[in-house]
């Protein structure tokens, strides 16, 4: 990919205004010393949310009653519902051999629906499933073995039951925090009697991830999301659970390991990050639907990426080191998203002559006044702080995983928005995961096609091997 390779270009020639503002936004770089102590301090976090109670930690480390990844001999026809991102999908999904067939549609789902009552959000997933399987001659076929990707933090007790522990990234549907999410679907499908559904499998995002990733190479142990939230999931012994401490499946037998939905974007939500948390990310949570949860994510997924460069470029133009101190157009919340960060960062790789061409036609855009060569450069020089940051922090995450793990080969599933579309995000993140990793390490990181998708019929095509092998 050669996006990934290219490097970034040296720094610019610095300017008196640039000094000022490389002095005002000093505690946006994190120091390779920082990051292993965020690695400590996330690794501790982990055990705690691994030990028996789980109540009031901060990493909520989620068992996920996943415990074997495919072995590639998976096939037959599946439904997948994924729900967690801007969009829900509904998906047909065919598997056989390393072939998959997927047909799929979007819907959007409105933040009257997002912000509604459970109920109305469960019917309008039903609502888009029915339209999904009447287009596609689906209604009549025998029930199809259902995998529903729902990316939030769900308590499990089994593959097919889940509690959702609390909304993230935006959602607030009352009525669903507590209560389980395969039960609200099954009722909101039979509230309009005309779908069946057999959901088999609920899952994580990450969880999706890391399967359609180990479909494709067995060495795969972690998935990894960078999208609108960040979260990732490992495979982790049985005997380092002590709250799964005599656990047997409905089969009598105690798997030797199991994913693990860490939920890492929490990580923080205990003051673990107070120590190099800045005062704009602390204005970026505050605005925020859940104020004080998911800090971690705060500082890093697309949700909030975009708006932190914001209250930075707001604070510096307040200051005077920007568009000559007029700051209105840029003190309008959300009115930056992350894909300009991810624009005005490719500026800052591609445009050899510095004009900054993109960088300038998305300020003026924004309507921010008075726009000198020298404040592109800046606000170029500021969102690429912000991304860098992103995808260190994220790397501490992995490199702390893969340190656990300790395998000699180990392959990182990674999907996104972010580590799709941002341009320097990916080799960022590589770079400093290896130099965060310690001893004989291997790793690998591998984009994962559509884990949400392809994931979720994995998960629901092994869940029913295991169930046939073991019934014969
Ligand atoms: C949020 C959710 C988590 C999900 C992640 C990525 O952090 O809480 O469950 O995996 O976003 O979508």
């Amino acid at each position: 990919d050669a996006r990934i390779k290219k490097q970034r270009p040296p720094p610019l020639v610095v300017s008196r205004p640039r000094d000022l503002i490389q002095e005002a936004c000093k505690h946006l770089s994190i120091s390779d010393h920082q990051l292993r102590r965020i690695m400590q301090l996330m690794e501790k976090s982990m055990e705690q949310g691994l030990a028996t109670s789980t109540k009031n930690v901060a990493v909520k480390m989620l068992p996920t009653f996943v415990d074997s990844v495919p072995n590639g001999t998976e096939k037959g026809d599946f439904l997948a519902l994924d729900l967690g991102g801007t969009n829900f999908r509904v998906l047909h999904i065919k598997l056989e051999g390393k072939e998959t067939k997927m047909t799929g549609k979007i819907f959007r789902v409105p933040e009257s629906i997002m912000r509604g009552t459970g109920e109305a959000l469960f019917d309008h997933i039903a609502d888009c499933m029915a339209k999904f399987m009447e287009e596609n001659n689906l209604k009549d076929a025998t029930k199809l073995p259902l995998g529903f990707t729902f990316s939030f933090p769900c308590e499990q007790d089994g593959l097919t039951k889940g509690k959702l522990v609390t909304w993230t990234k935006g959602f607030k549907a009352s009525g669903v925090e507590g209560a389980d999410v395969v039960t609200m679907l099954r009722d909101a499908c039979h509230r309009r009697k005309d779908i069946d559904i057999d959901v088999v499998a609920l899952l994580n995002d990450t969880v999706g991830t890391l399967m359609a990733c180990a479909f494709q190479e067995n060495t795969c142990q972690i998935g990894v999301i960078v999208g609108t939230g960040t979260n990732a999931c490992y495979m982790e012994r049985l005997d380092r659970i002590p709250k799964l401490a005599g656990y047997v499946d409905e089969h009598g037998v105690t798997p030797e390991e199991m994913i693990i939905n860490t939920e890492w974007g929490a990580f923080g939500d205990d003051g673990a990050l107070d120590f190099l948390r800045t005062k704009w990310d602390d204005a970026v949570d505050r605005e925020s639907i859940n104020p004080g949860q998911h800090l971690y994510e705060k500082m890093i997924s697309g949700m909030y990426m975009g708006e932190c460069a914001r209250v930075v470029l707001e604070d510096l133009a307040k200051q005077g080191l920007l568009f000559g101190g007029h700051s209105d157009a840029i003190s309008v919340p959300h009115c930056f998203p992350t894909k300009f960060v991810s624009e005005i960062d490719s500026d800052l790789l591609e445009d050899d002559d510095r004009t900054f061409q993109k960088t300038y036609q998305i300020l003026e855009d924004i309507g921010v006044e008075m726009i000198t060569a020298n404040d592109c450069a800046n606000v170029a020089y500021v969102c690429s702080l912000i991304s860098t940051r992103a995808a260190h922090l994220t790397a501490a995450g992995i490199a702390m995983l893969l340190n656990r793990i300790n395998k000699p080969h180990v392959t990182v599933g990674v999907d996104g928005s972010v580590y799709r579309f941002h341009p320097t995000y990916p080799s960022l993140l590589d770079a400093k995961i290896a130099e965060l990793i310690v001893g004989d390490i291997e790793y690998k990181l591998m984009l994962s096609e559509d884990g949400s998708g392809r994931g979720a019929a994995l998960v629901a095509a092994v869940a029913t091997r295991l169930k046939e092998e073991k019934l014969a």
